[in-house]
């Protein structure tokens, strides 16, 4: 097994704040405790309107610390996880250490590759089938994860978790402290590290589109391309409800994320109804009570999207 130098930490931390995160705050932090490292949230970036509970903030970094595990894992260096580890300290999500050596699976050499591969797309999708055996593979990722992930292209039930979207946006958007917040992190100056650029913003939102996006503010769509008619949407889950279920939606999400980047799809992101707590129940009452709804997803075939910006491992790693 190779030792934590800090090179290897800086390429692992690297990796991981090409995680995603809601409105791209990153808002995470690492702290090198001898061969440990700590992964902690970093509530100075918290969204208080959209996020007041935190999931959000939980939810990304625990997408950042699947990419960290994994590059850990590539460069010789396989760490064990262990999720919130000091019952009186909530801000420190998870403790990583020294696992038994082993070598990197081919898998986990697939999936660390696509990383720097993986943005968000807000743009139309191809009407063209997900094959059932791709399907399978992205929810594997989500159980490998102890997730779930339910895939859908049924029109009717697609139509109804679309309704339930549209509400929640609609909640959402009624507040202008909502509006406020989301301008703060879409108009970032030229240059600026976080927040999502007009770049990556996709067309802006139109209120006949099936899946209300969050505008962020893009220029007119003109693609003269159209959203999938029939789009195959995922709603991705945890088991129970604790913060600790919601950094493994987390790793779950990034883990389903780079699976499609391996299988060469593109996927976009709606978490209105994860912010909107009518919503979330009407959700998951449409789930049937299933597990705990953590994110909507939108898959499909699409052109590569635009990267935005991160702040480099210096800035995130504690000294
Ligand atoms: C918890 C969470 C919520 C998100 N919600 C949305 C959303 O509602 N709409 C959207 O377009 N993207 C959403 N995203 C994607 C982020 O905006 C995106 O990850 C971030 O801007 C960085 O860009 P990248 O994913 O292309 O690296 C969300 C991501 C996370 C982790």
């Amino acid at each position: 097994m190779n030792v934590l130098t800090t090179d290897v930490l800086t390429e692992a931390v690297t990796a991981a704040t090409l995680a995603p995160s809601m409105h791209n705050t990153q808002p995470w932090l690492f702290r090198r405790e001898g061969d440990a490292i700590d992964l902690h949230a970093d509530y100075r970036r918290e969204l208080p309107v959209a996020d007041p509970l935190h999931r959000a903030v939980r939810i990304s970094c625990g997408a950042a610390l699947f990419n960290l595990r994994l590059g850990l894992a590539v460069l010789g260096c396989p760490m064990e996880v262990r999720l919130m580890p000091e019952p009186g300290r909530p801000e420190i999500l998870a403790r990583l250490t020294p696992a038994s050596p082993r070598p990197p699976t081919p898998a986990e050499r697939e999936l660390y590759a696509a990383i720097p591969r993986r943005h968000t797309s807000r743009e139309p999708f191809l009407d063209t089938q997900v094959p059932a055996e791709h399907r399978h593979r992205l929810s594997q990722a989500a159980a490998a994860e102890h997730c779930w992930l339910m895939l859908t292209d049924d029109p009717a039930e697609v139509r109804r978790i679309a309704a339930i979207l549209r509400a929640a946006d609609r909640e959402l958007t009624s507040d202008p402290a909502y509006q406020a917040e989301m301008r703060a992190w879409t108009s970032r100056s030229p240059g600026s590290l976080d927040g999502i650029p007009r770049s990556a913003a996709g067309p802006a939102a139109q209120a006949y589109e099936l899946l209300m996006r969050r505008d962020f503010g893009g220029a007119p769509h003109q693609s003269g391309r159209d959203y999938e008619t029939e789009p195959l949407i995922g709603i991705l889950g945890a088991h129970g409800d604790l913060p600790s279920d919601e950094v493994r939606a987390g790793q779950a999400l990034q883990h389903v994320l780079l699976t499609a980047t391996v299988l060469g799809l593109s996927a976009g992101m709606y978490s209105q109804p994860m912010d909107a707590p009518g919503a979330r129940d009407a959700l998951w009452r449409e789930l049937r009570w299933r597990g705990s709804p953590q994110m909507l997803l939108r898959l499909g075939y699409g052109l590569p999207a635009p990267a935005s910006p991160r702040r480099p491992a210096a800035d995130v790693i504690i000294p």
